[in-house]
């Protein structure tokens, strides 16, 4: 297993549309593998292909709180077959996105259909946190981040931020904020 450099906003591999799995084989288990230890490292409670520069519909998470028993789930493919009418409110960060958050809205709750790590399609019913991260994941496939969802100032608040601490620091770490309690 590895840990893989994650991208940072602005970056445009961070906007696109990534392109389906036809095969779930030994190279993507090895990539999903390494996006937990990646994700687990930084530490996030999400991650999606994209934001390791590789532009395919996978993602893996993990919402188990700490001292819990560890609940990876890796999906590849992950579509929303249903979302419900209410919604729900959670603080919402980004591994790509570091040190910034806001309230999103979105469907409190959600049923996702995905194939698993051996090309077995899945059906997964979730709410709370879950609900939130898998939505926040699979808008990472269609190069939509958090932030798309604030106001255009709020956004391009943040945006700014980010690229001027990139042109600062390249590659810059993270700075000693507090860890949020949700950060996808
Ligand atoms: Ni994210």
């Amino acid at each position: 297993m590895a840990i893989l450099p994650i991208l940072v906003a602005p970056d445009p591999r961070l906007k696109q549309v990534a392109a389906p799995v036809e095969q779930v084989d030994d190279t993507v288990r090895r990539l999903m593998d390494d996006m937990l230890e990646t994700m687990y490292a930084a530490p996030g409670i999400g991650l999606a292909a994209p934001q390791v520069g590789v532009l395919r519909r996978i993602i893996v998470l993990d919402v188990a709180s700490e001292g819990e028993t560890p609940q990876p789930y890796r999906m590849v493919n992950p579509e929303l077959v249903w979302v419900s009418d209410e919604d729900a409110s959670y603080e919402e960060g980004c591994l790509s996105l570091p040190d910034h958050y806001a309230d999103v809205v979105r469907p409190a709750a959600i049923r996702v259909r995905y194939l698993d790590e051996h090309g077995v399609e899945r059906e997964l019913a979730a709410e709370g946190v879950l609900a939130t991260c898998i939505q926040h994941e699979i808008d990472h496939l269609d190069g939509i981040l958090f932030v798309d969802h604030l106001s255009a100032l709020k956004r391009n608040m943040i945006l700014r931020k980010l690229l001027k601490a990139k042109k600062a620091k390249p590659g810059k770490g993270k700075a000693g904020t507090p860890e949020p309690a949700h950060v996808l």
